[in-house]
């Protein structure tokens, strides 16, 4: 009888354990997604495009630019500048919800969408 219920009890605790790696495997598995182009994907490509091309509704409604155009008109620190705190109207500041790290990143994946 103790036997049995201590099998139960280590039961218990395989699958806890179980859940909790899988939790924890998905999570990790998710990290990526949330790289550069996926945050773009989330909080710029309103604005910015896809593509980078800003013909999207609320781009062509905020007069947003094509990073072919800016690209040669400013460069990456300058970029960066305007993403941590923003420009006009529009642009918001984005150094409160994002590192600088990542803000950095952004804009190298931004840029990179000219050569696209
Ligand atoms: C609500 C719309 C909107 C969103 C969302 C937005 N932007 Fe912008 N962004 C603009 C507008 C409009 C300008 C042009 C501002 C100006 O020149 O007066 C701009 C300018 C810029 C510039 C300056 C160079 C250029 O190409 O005009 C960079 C870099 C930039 N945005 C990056 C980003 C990044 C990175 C994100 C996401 C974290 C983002 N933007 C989100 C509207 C937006």
């Amino acid at each position: 009888m103790a036997n049995a219920k201590r099998r139960l009890v280590v039961m218990g605790w395989v699958v806890m354990g179980g859940l909790l790696v899988s939790l924890t495997l998905s999570y990790v598995a998710g990290v990526p997604e949330q790289g550069a182009e996926g945050i773009y994907g989330h909080k710029c490509a309103v604005c910015h495009g896809k593509d980078g091309a800003a013909k999207t509704a609320k781009g062509k409604k905020v007069k947003a630019k094509d990073i072919r155009e800016t690209i040669n008109k400013m460069s990456e620190a300058e970029m960066i500048k305007i993403v941590e705190d923003g420009k006009g109207k529009d642009m918001d500041s984005f150094k409160k919800e994002l590192g600088k790290d990542e803000i950095k990143a952004l804009v190298e994946y931004y840029r990179g969408l000219a050569k696209t």
